[in-house]
C-alpha cells in the first residue's frame, strides 16, 4: 500500500505542476499562485476546487496549500464573500470566457458560491503540520467572515439551511435533480443554458441584491449536499477557533452547526424513501430526485445510526450506486442516468466523479463501514490508474470523461495517505 501511495504522491506532484498558474495581477496588485482545476477548459482558479486542491496538496506540499488558500482569500470581499471563480489572469483566455455561463460582480470575480468545505481545508493543513499558530492567526478570521456571510445572507428563513439562487452555486452544474424545477425536458446543453438565463437575468434588475433575489423566488434551493459541506465545516471552524482558545467565537458555531444539522433531519429527510432531499422555493417542496446528494449526510457522523442504515443500503444496492466503478452521481434507476460518453458536455448526470466518493467513504467509515469505505477508495484509486485524472468516468466501464488532467481527482492521494494515518 505505502507503494500506492508513493506512486500516487509523484503522480499529484507532477499534475500539480503542470496545472499551476503563476504570475502578477496588476487588477489585484498580487503575485497568485494556484493549481487550476484543467489547462483545457479551467485556467482560472474556482472555489470548492481550490479546496479539494489544498486538501491534496497538504499530502505533497503543505506550504503549496497554504499558498492555494492564499489566493483564493486575496479577493474576499468586504462583505466577506469570496467568488466561485478568481478570473485572475482573465486577458490570457477571453476566448474560453464566451463559453461559460457566469455570473459576475466584477470583470475578474464571479457573483456566486460554491460548497463551503474551506474549513476543511485548513483543517487538512493543520493535520499534517502546516498549522502553525500564526497562519491560523492570519486565516481563521477571513474564514469566519466567510461563515458568516452565509449565515447572514443565504439563511432568509433563518432554520440553519442556507440557500442557494442558481444551479451553479452547489458545483453540480446539469444534475438532473433540478430538471423539474427549471423546467428543463431534456438532457440538452441549449435548455440547461436557457434554464440558467431565465434564473438569473432577473436578478440582474436589481444588481442582484440578495434580499430581492429572495423575494423573486425564481430558484432558492436548500440543497442536501451544501448544507452537510455546511455543517461539517462549521463545527470544524469551531473546532480551531478553540484551538486558539476562542471559546465564544466556537460555541457559536457549534450552535449554528446544531441547527442546520437538526433541520437537515427535520425537513430533508423522508422516511419512506430512506433519502434526504433538497428544498425548493419559499414553500420548499422536495426534489424527490435519487443523487448521491441524497447520501451526503452520512458525512456527518452523529447522524442517527438507523438514518445512517437506510442510506448505505442505497450504496449497496446494485440497482442503484453499487456499479462496477461506484458510485455513480444519479441513482442507476433514475430515468435521467447516464453513464456519460465521450464528448459530452453535460455534467453529474451519472457519472462517477473522485471528489463525490472522497465524501461518501469517509461517511461510510464514520459509520463502521470500513470494508466499503476501502472498496470505493480502491476503485477510485483504480479509476485514475486505468484513465488518468479525468473529471469523470463511466460508472460501468471505468473510462475516464471530461477535461483531462483534472486537478481534484487527485484527492486520491488524500483517501491513500489517511489510511496510513498521515
Ligand atoms: C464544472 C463543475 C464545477 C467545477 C468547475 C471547475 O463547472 O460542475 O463543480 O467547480 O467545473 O472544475
Amino acid at each position: 500500500m505505502a507503494s500506492r501511495l508513493e506512486w500516487m504522491r509523484q503522480e499529484v506532484r507532477a499534475l500539480y505542476e503542470r496545472n499551476r498558474q503563476r504570475g502578477f495581477a496588476p487588477w489585484a496588485d498580487y503575485e497568485y499562485d494556484f493549481v487550476c482545476p484543467s489547462m483545457g477548459t479551467y485556467p482560472f482558479q474556482w472555489f470548492w476546487d481550490s479546496c479539494f486542491h489544498a486538501v491534496a496538496l497538504s499530502c505533497v506540499d503543505v506550504e503549496r496549500a497554504r499558498i492555494e488558500l492564499r489566493s483564493l482569500l486575496r479577493n474576499q470581499q468586504q462583505d466577506g464573500f469570496v467568488a466561485h471563480v478568481t478570473f485572475w489572469q482573465r486577458e490570457r483566455f477571453e476566448a474560453l470566457l464566451s463559453t461559460y455561463k457566469i455570473a459576475y460582480r466584477t470583470p475578474y470575480l464571479s457573483d456566486c458560491m460554491q460548497p463551503p468545505l474551506l474549513a476543511e481545508a485548513v483543517d487538512a493543513i493543520v493535520r499534517r503540520g502546516g498549522g502553525e499558530r500564526s497562519f491560523l492567526l492570519e486565516i481563521l478570521p477571513k474564514l469566519r467572515r466567510y461563515y458568516d456571510w452565509l449565515h447572514e445572507w443565504r439563511d432568509p428563513d433563518q432554520d440553519g439551511l442556507i440557500a442557494i439562487i442558481q444551479p451553479d452555486e452547489t458545483g453540480l452544474d446539469h444534475t438532473p435533480k433540478f430538471d423539474e424545477y427549471l423546467g428543463i425536458t431534456a438532457a440538452e446543453m441549449q435548455q440547461m443554458n436557457d434554464a440558467w438565463e431565465r434564473v438569473c437575468k432577473p436578478y440582474d434588475t436589481h444588481g442582484r441584491q440578495p434580499r430581492r433575489v429572495f423575494e423573486q423566488d425564481l430558484f432558492i434551493v436548500e440543497d442536501v449536499m451544501v448544507n452537510t459541506i455546511y455543517c461539517l465545516n462549521l463545527r470544524l471552524l469551531a473546532r480551531l477557533h478553540r484551538s486558539l482558545g476562542e471559546e465564544a467565537g466556537a460555541l457559536e458555531l457549534e450552535a449554528r452547526a446544531a441547527r442546520t444539522f437538526s433541520s437537515l433531519i427535520d425537513k430533508c429527510y423522508d422516511p419512506e424513501r430512506g433519502l434526504f432531499f433538497d428544498l425548493a422555493g419559499r414553500a420548499e417542496r422536495h426534489l424527490r430526485v435519487d443523487t448521491f446528494t441524497s447520501l451526503m449526510p452520512l458525512v456527518l457522523p452523529d447522524l442517527p445510526q438507523p438514518i445512517a442504515e437506510r442510506l448505505i443500503a442505497h450504496l449497496e444496492d446494485p440497482g442503484a450506486y453499487a456499479a462496477r466503478f461506484p458510485v455513480p452521481t444519479v441513482s442507476m434507476r433514475e430515468p435521467s442516468f447516464h453513464p456519460g460518453a465521450p464528448g459530452q458536455k453535460l455534467v453529474w448526470r451519472g457519472p462517477s466523479w473522485i471528489n463525490s466518493n472522497w465524501y461518501l467513504a469517509r461517511g461510510l467509515r464514520a459509520h463502521g463501514r470500513e470494508e466499503l469505505a476501502r472498496s470505493i477508495e480502491d476503485r477510485s484509486v483504480e479509476l485514475i490508474e486505468r484513465s488518468g485524472f479525468r473529471e469523470y468516468y463511466n460508472p460501468h466501464t471505468g473510462e475516464g470523461y471530461g477535461a483531462e488532467d483534472f486537478s481534484w481527482s487527485a484527492l486520491a492521494v488524500d483517501m491513500l495517505a489517511s489510511r496510513e494515518g498521515e
